[in-house]
């Protein structure tokens, strides 16, 4: 149940008020992925069986304040805040999705983590390895829950690649093919923003392919070595935004330009323990909103997974109607809302009903909410990703980064 109400519930001191009393959830950053789990944790209680413990939607922090009031008069959001800070010492917080560019994530979630929240970061980790690698130590110490958004393993086609090539339907991934193409930055006249800074690998590549890294391992099991890297930067200035900008929406532009330093295009191949695959991530693919999508080779068949569509999987097995039979061939499948990541969440539970990005941010925070109310484990969904998991997807990237400096020299993952 989730409520909107205003009146101060914090309780005194002991444990078990603390227990009983709403769980306040807060969001920082208001801007295209903040809005997502704002809305998230407003239905997180919605889907699944009834949650056991009130949700409160306490605050929306954002240093665009008309952006915050949007946001929070939207999805009911109690009061904003334009300095996240208050929100540490806010008694009726208790949890905070942090939402903001990568190089703001370390400050944020060390300083929300000392005070005792949890917390759900948006992904990649930081825009560097240092940092990482310091939220990996903060959330390891924790006392709280500290997590991180990797939205896509509740995509239902991907989740039942994964059943199909685990359980030995398909058997082991022998080759794969991975690319997250996106089109925001197609236009020359898209804004100048935080996207765009930094070194070559916290472009596409940190922005889209921490996505499809975290999935590829998914599917095929760890990288152990990338080898190939290439990076492209190909619209090499951007003009300064005139006013505050909301993901990859255009505004007003200055006359000022500045300099991209990322890439616009990354390639790479990696080796699996079995498996070898080769991997692309554009900012500048016309054509492709937000296509990611992998192709995966098996010892038993193959199948493809599309974002574009990510209720379907399209498989080819041997042993449909014989390898070498005219009658053989990929078939699409629509699935249904059965699986371990969604299982029992959609309101209309019956195949064919369509599942959307958006639907994996409330996924996402309703497994977060059980996780901080430790549900029995047989009764939940399947945990976000640790923020060790989010070091190691980071690790990956600076290897393709080692790789493009050594001009395509092997790299090896840790
Ligand atoms: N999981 C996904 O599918 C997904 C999709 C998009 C973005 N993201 C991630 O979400 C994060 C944010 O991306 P976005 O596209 O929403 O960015 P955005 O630029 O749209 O929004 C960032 C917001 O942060 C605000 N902000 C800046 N400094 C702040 C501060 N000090 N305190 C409070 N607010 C501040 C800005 O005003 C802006 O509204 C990134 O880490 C990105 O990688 C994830």
């Amino acid at each position: 149940m989730v409520e909107t109400h205003t009146e101060n519930t914090t309780p005194a001191t002991a444990d078990s008020a603390a227990a009983e009393r709403p769980l306040g959830v807060a969001v920082i950053g208001a801007g295209m992925a903040g809005a997502a789990h704002a809305a998230a944790w407003r239905s997180a209680t919605t889907v699944k069986a009834p949650f056991g413990r009130d949700v409160r939607l306490v605050a929306i922090a954002d240093i665009a304040e008309p952006l915050a009031q949007s946001v929070a008069g939207r999805y009911g959001y109690e009061r904003t805040v334009s300095d996240w800070r208050e929100l540490c010492d806010a008694d009726d917080v208790d949890i905070v999705s942090v939402v903001v560019a990568n190089k703001l994530h370390r400050e944020i979630v060390e300083a929300l983590v000392q005070a005792g929240k949890h917390v759900l970061c948006e992904k990649p980790l930081s825009d560097s390895l240092e940092d990482a690698r310091a939220m990996a130590q903060t959330a390891r110490a924790a006392e709280s829950v500290v997590r991180i958004g990797f939205t896509f393993r509740r995509a239902p086609g991907l989740a039942t690649l994964r059943q199909l090539i685990t359980d030995g339907t398909l058997g082991e991934v022998v080759h794969i093919n991975g690319r997250y193409y996106a089109d925001y930055s197609c236009d020359p006249d898209a804004p100048m923003t935080w996207r765009y800074r930094g070194e070559q690998g916290s472009g596409s590549l940190a922005d889209l392919g921490s996505h499809m890294l975290y999935a590829a391992e998914f599917l095929a099991g760890p990288i152990r070595a990338v080898a190939g890297g290439r990076f492209r930067t190909v619209i090499a200035e951007r003009h300064l935004p005139l006013r505050a900008t909301v993901g990859h929406g255009k505004v007003a532009l200055s006359d000022e330009t500045e300099t991209v330093t990322n890439d616009d295009w990354a390639g790479f191949i990696a080796e699996f323990d079995d498996a070898s695959g080769t991997f692309e991530t554009s900012r500048i693919a016309h054509g492709h909103p937000n296509g990611l999508r992998f192709e995966v080779n098996c010892v038993k068949g193959a199948a493809v997974w599309d974002q574009a569509t990510p209720d379907e999987v399209r498989i080819y097995h041997d042993d449909a109607s014989g390898r070498a039979s005219w009658g053989n061939g990929f078939r699409t499948i629509k699935l249904g809302a059965e699986h371990p990541y969604v299982a029992d969440g959609f309101a209309m539970a019956a195949p064919g009903i369509g599942f959307g990005h958006n639907d994996s941010f409330v996924f996402q925070a309703r497994a977060f909410l059980e996780e901080v109310t430790q549900e029995a484990e047989d009764t939940t969904w399947p945990v976000n990703a640790s923020f060790d998991e989010g070091l190691r997807n980071m690790e990956i990237i600076e290897a393709v980064a080692e790789s493009a400096r050594q001009n395509g020299s092997l790299v090896t993952v840790s």
